[in-house]
């Protein structure tokens, strides 16, 4: 099964993809995560994405589509997987396509988890990540046991830097004009869920299964 999560900032796609990944044994590619990763080793691809990221904007499409080419030709992507961040403009969405006819494949489906605007600005500035496994919480929606502590390693959580309000409200104007057509291309393409995301986690995560299922998507992929 192959899909793609969009929405904008703090939307809960990286929360529900987890979710579905595990769920279907697929794999998850965060376009955000490899990013803040290489960030934070420093590496070639870091030093180029850093600035944009710390400021709200996208990185350059040039540079994210040729590191989603090469992660989607790594074999735990052959028999499915959901990406989370990617594509994000219409020039991404239209190199996904050539990058997937390459290895024959296509998308099953994307999902559109929506969510009032002033909400996302609460759950991306009360968000709170690991510094060691990268596990996500809330500090009010889904807070850890002990403040400041993963629950799941121990790890210090720490407030992203493009979680302060002023990006957080950056990073929604840039999804307004560079992501929000989207939507209509995946539309035109007949393959688009829309998903009220405005609900409990475990009601958004009970609302894709549903879709997903109805959908008879579960079964597909290449061995
Ligand atoms: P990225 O990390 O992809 O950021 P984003 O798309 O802005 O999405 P977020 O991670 O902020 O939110 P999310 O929707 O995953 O929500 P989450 O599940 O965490 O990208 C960061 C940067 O990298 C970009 O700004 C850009 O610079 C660069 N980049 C990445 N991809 C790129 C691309 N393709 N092209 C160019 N540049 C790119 O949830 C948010 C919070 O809400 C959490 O605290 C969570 O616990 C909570 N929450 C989730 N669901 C619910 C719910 N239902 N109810 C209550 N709380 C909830």
């Amino acid at each position: 099964m192959y899909l793609v999560m969009i929405g904008p900032p703090g939307a809960g796609k990286g929360t529900q993809a987890v979710r579905i990944a595990w769920q279907y044994g697929i794999a998850h590619v965060a376009t955000g995560d490899i990013f803040r990763n290489a960030v934070k080793e420093k590496t070639p691809l870091g030093l180029k994405a850093k600035s944009y990221m710390e400021s709200g904007q996208l990185v350059p499409d040039e540079i994210v589509i040729d590191m989603i080419a090469e992660r989607l030709e790594e074999p735990d992507c052959r028999s499915g997987f959901v990406l989370d961040g990617f594509p994000r403009t219409l020039n991404q969405a239209q190199a996904l396509d050539g990058v997937l006819a390459k290895l024959t494949l296509s998308l099953d489906r994307v999902i559109l988890v929506d969510v009032p605007f002033e909400e996302l600005v609460n759950r991306a500035t009360g968000r709170r990540v690991c510094k060691d496994c990268g596990a996500n919480y809330h500090i009010v929606y889904s807070p850890p046991s002990k403040p400041g502590v993963c629950d799941r390693c121990g790890g210090e959580l720490y407030q992203r830097d493009d979680d302060k309000e002023e990006t957080v409200r950056k990073r929604l104007q840039v999804y307004v004009s560079e992501s929000q057509p989207l939507a209509a291309y995946y539309q035109d393409k007949g393959i688009l869920s829309r998903i009220d995301g405005n609900r409990t986690i475990d009601e958004v995560t009970e609302a894709i299964v549903r879709e997903i299922e109805a959908l008879g998507l579960a079964s597909r992929g290449k061995k």
